[in-house]
């Protein structure tokens, strides 16, 4: 028996949250452990959409165990909005069925006006991030001035780590010609969010530790993808977290060795929200229809997704970089009735020819893409449950994507709904 680590193997929005509702019928427990509410995880089950941001996917399911690790940073009033619009969906979420680390670092209001201020700041270098505060809140994680969950249990400590945290950030939003921040109003806030917050607080290592024991399966929960991790990503154009599968050992307190099957999720074409490098990207109307038939807008901020034909120089890079085992690939239906579809092989870099994507700012820039073009199919693939619906021609861009990025397809997607979906071989047996 083993367990799965569900990782993005792009820029995210691969279809991770649909993958981790599917298989998690087969798991006890979910844990996310890195990222924050700039996920946006889309769920569809029988019809009714379920959007989430900070709760793993499992969620939804009232019999699984859902943990948020240490590795997530944690907005505790968005955490409540979530909790709170889910049961408006029918979805109970009490302390029995979600664990929160008690040492998991906090989003604040700060956090999320300082990461706009920057935005603004940069002007046209903007990152494009979601403007929910994870930058600055990773950077006071390392800094060791966070607020942790841990710290709403002792208002004492609460009040002397809040003095620490804002002589550092007063200081900037000096500098930066801001108001700065009252340490008593801030104090009082989160004294008052703290009862609603502290009976969701445990040791969550201790829990994952226990379901290990009692050889239960657990999902760890990535949010995300490999090209926009803080190392291996397209910095500095990335998210502030690791989101390669390494980070779920860390980010949750579970043994490496223990983590079990990566699985990538992988988007049958490439899409990206925010600024930044995309060498396969489609100014036209190619790209245009792509983002209408994928109906490619952010779950978070509403923003256009930018589209572009599938990159299987990234994803191999995904796949060595992040230890994948084998991909899920979604959104093949989106691909229906082209006539001819292109795959990226390689990039021509200031007149030379590379099979990875360099590390220098002004490399990825300049990286244009190499294609080898396929022939598409005609019919639908919208809804297959099974390998023989599929036409040749999908069957032979599956088989060639496998070929170059080195790595199996284990899952593949045909529709948000969550039935509609044929795996290969289980991760969970691999
Ligand atoms: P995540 O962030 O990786 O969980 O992905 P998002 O939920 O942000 O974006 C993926 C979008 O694609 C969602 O709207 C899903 O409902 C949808 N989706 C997932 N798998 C498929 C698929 O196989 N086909 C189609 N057409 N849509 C899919
Ligand atoms: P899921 O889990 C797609 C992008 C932002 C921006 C960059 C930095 O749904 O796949 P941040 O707010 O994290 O500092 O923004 O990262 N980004 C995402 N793009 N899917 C996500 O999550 C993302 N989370 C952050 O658009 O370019
Ligand atoms: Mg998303």
């Amino acid at each position: 028996m083993t367990n799965v680590v569900v990782v993005g193997s792009q820029w995210g929005d691969e279809g991770k949250g649909k993958i981790v509702d599917w298989l998690s019928e087969r798991a006890d427990v979910v844990a996310r452990f890195q990222g924050g509410h700039n996920a946006g995880h889309t769920l569809v089950i029988d019809g009714k959409t379920y959007k989430l941001s900070l709760l793993p996917s499992g969620v939804v399911r009232p019999e699984k165990l859902s943990i948020i690790g240490n590795g997530v940073v944690i907005d505790p009033w968005a955490l409540l909005d979530e909790i709170e619009r889910l049961r408006k969906d029918g979805v109970t979420v009490d302390p029995e069925r979600l664990v929160i680390a008690e040492n998991a670092a906090l989003i604040l209001p700060l956090h999320s006006n300082l990461d706009r201020v920057r935005e603004e700041a940069r002007g046209n270098a903007k990152i494009g991030t979601t403007g929910r505060g994870i930058g600055p809140a990773y950077e006071d994680k390392v800094g060791r001035r966070a607020i942790r969950v841990c710290d709403l249990a002792d208002r004492d400590i609460l009040q002397d780590k809040l003095r620490h945290l804002l002589f550092h950030h007063n200081a900037i939003l000096r500098g930066l010609g801001e108001t700065e921040i009252e340490a008593d109003t801030l104090l009082a806030d989160l004294v008052k969010i703290a009862p609603r917050i502290l009976p969701f607080m445990g040791a969550a290592w201790r829990v994952l530790d226990k379901a290990r024991l009692d050889g239960r399966r657990i999902l760890f929960e990535g949010a995300q993808g490999a090209m926009l991790d803080i190392d291996h990503g397209t910095y500095p154009y990335v998210t502030s977290s690791n989101t390669v599968a390494g980070q779920a050992g860390s980010g949750s307190g579970y043994p490496l060795r223990g983590l079990g099957y990566v699985l990538g999720i992988t988007k049958a074409y490439t899409t990206r929200v925010g600024s930044g490098p995309f060498p396969t990207e489609l100014e036209n109307a190619t790209g245009v229809l792509l983002g209408e038939r994928g109906r490619e807008f952010g779950t978070v901020t509403g923003r256009r997704r930018r589209c572009g034909w599938f990159d299987a120089v990234l994803v191999k890079q995904a796949i060595k970089v992040g230890g994948i085992d084998g991909i899920a690939l979604t959104k093949l239906d989106v691909l229906d009735g082209f006539e001819t579809i292109d795959i990226c092989t390689g990039y021509e870099i200031l007149g030379e020819k590379f099979d990875y994507l360099p590390a220098a700012m002004t490399m990825q820039a300049a990286a244009k893409p190499i294609y080898e073009t396929m022939e598409g199919w005609e019919q639908s693939t919208e809804g297959a449950r099974s390998w023989a619906e599929l036409p040749a021609t999908a069957i032979k861009y599956i088989r060639r994507i496998e070929e170059l990025i080195e790595a199996p397809v284990t899952l593949l997607s045909t529709s948000p709904e969550r039935d509609d979906t044929i795996m290969v071989r289980d991760p969970f047996a691999s």
